[in-house]
């Protein structure tokens, strides 16, 4: 039996979960309320929510999963990407609990365990497979050739997907993180209301930069003719930049399915959680006949369950790291 203690400490949430046996026992997950008034995530505000949270986030994993410390095998942590004062949390915890324990500590790519997470429950995909990961600060299509073997075959070259949210939702006046609030206005609205620019990029490469520009002028034009616009068009506002960000997204995949002659598609990362994301994955799998993997929703942002798994396919190829291991801000995939 394999007991794997999962730490996850990478931006503003704090969780750990126990998996068994690669089966996920807990998933615990402490969130940062204190950034939603400055609009971002405060690195140094993190980090000290990260050291009050840290403990009582792992007692409570092991408590839900009804094992005792002591049955622990070994302790899986976020080594990165992430900001290095939230990563330095979990990774010092991680440390000495395993060297008080003497149990193997296992690094984890951060994104790595968003495409892993399709490992926690079934169907589970087959290698080789496309992702599509989308994140607060990632955006990549990645050929995933076995568990740890992944080739990134594009990413975006200035903001990431789940910016182009939030950013957009700055623009709009609602609170950070606005993805999930620019979701849920969208499902009210019309996405042909406001005409967006589809940014050229070669390749398998993303730009979100220019459509932050074009929402923030097409508002700043609106308002001008109409001060209570955005009031007036929330919903038709949100529909259609979700849409835009959804279809930059999925043309890309589609390229990368005919250059690669993948057809198994899986999509990860917190804007995974996207519901017209989600629909149109699913539509374009349909009409092309691919497998296609969208993850649970307590598994598309950030999670330690992510963590313990990848973890857990670690500690069966005996990959552990020594006790002078340090987090990193910048990691590939
Ligand atoms: O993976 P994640 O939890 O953290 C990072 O590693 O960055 O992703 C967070 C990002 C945020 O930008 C958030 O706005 C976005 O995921 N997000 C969404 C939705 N839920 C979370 N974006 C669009 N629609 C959603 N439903
Ligand atoms: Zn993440």
């Amino acid at each position: 039996m394999a007991v794997i203690l999962g730490i996850e400490s990478s931006c503003d949430e704090t969780s750990a979960s126990i998996c068994i046996d690669g089966e996920i026992k807990s998933n615990i997950i402490a969130g940062q309320a204190v950034h939603a008034k400055y609009g971002g995530v405060v690195p140094e505000l993190a980090s000290r929510a990260h050291q009050q949270n840290v403990i009582p986030t792992v007692d409570q994993a092991i408590q839900e999963a009804k094992i005792s410390k002591k049955e622990i095998d070994a302790v899986a942590f976020t080594r990165g990407p992430g900001l290095l004062g939230s990563l330095l949390v979990g990774t010092s915890f991680a440390k000495s609990f395993a060297l008080a324990r003497q149990l193997p500590l296992i690094e984890v790519n951060h994104m790595q365990a968003h495409i892993l997470a399709h490992f926690i429950e079934s169907p589970k995909p087959a290698f080789p497979f496309l992702c599509l990961t989308v994140s607060g600060g990632h955006t990549q299509i990645v050929l995933v050739k076995d568990y740890f073997e992944m080739e990134l075959l594009g990413q975006t070259l200035d903001d990431a997907a789940g910016e182009a949210f939030d950013k957009t939702a700055k623009i709009l006046n609602l609170p950070y993180p606005g993805g999930p609030l620019i979701d849920k206005y969208a499902q009210e609205g019309n996405p042909e209301a406001f005409r967006l620019p589809e940014p050229q990029i070669p390749g398998l490469n993303f730009s979100f930069s220019g459509l932050k520009t074009a929402i923030l002028y097409m508002v700043q034009g609106k308002e001008a003719e109409n001060p209570n616009f955005l009031q007036e068009n929330m919903a038709d506002v949100c529909a259609s930049v979700q849409s835009r960000i959804v279809s930059i997204l999925l043309n890309k995949v589609k390229k990368a399915v005919k250059q690669s002659g993948v057809k198994d598609v899986a999509i990860a990362g917190g804007v995974s959680a996207n519901s017209g994301l989600r629909q149109g994955l699913l539509e374009l799998g349909e009409k092309h006949n691919w497998n296609v993997f969208i993850p649970k929703f307590e598994y598309c942002t950030d999670n330690a369950a992510m963590i313990a798994i990848a973890g857990y396919h670690k500690y069966l190829k005996g990959e552990f790291v020594a006790q002078d291991i340090a987090p990193l801000a910048r990691m590939h995939v």
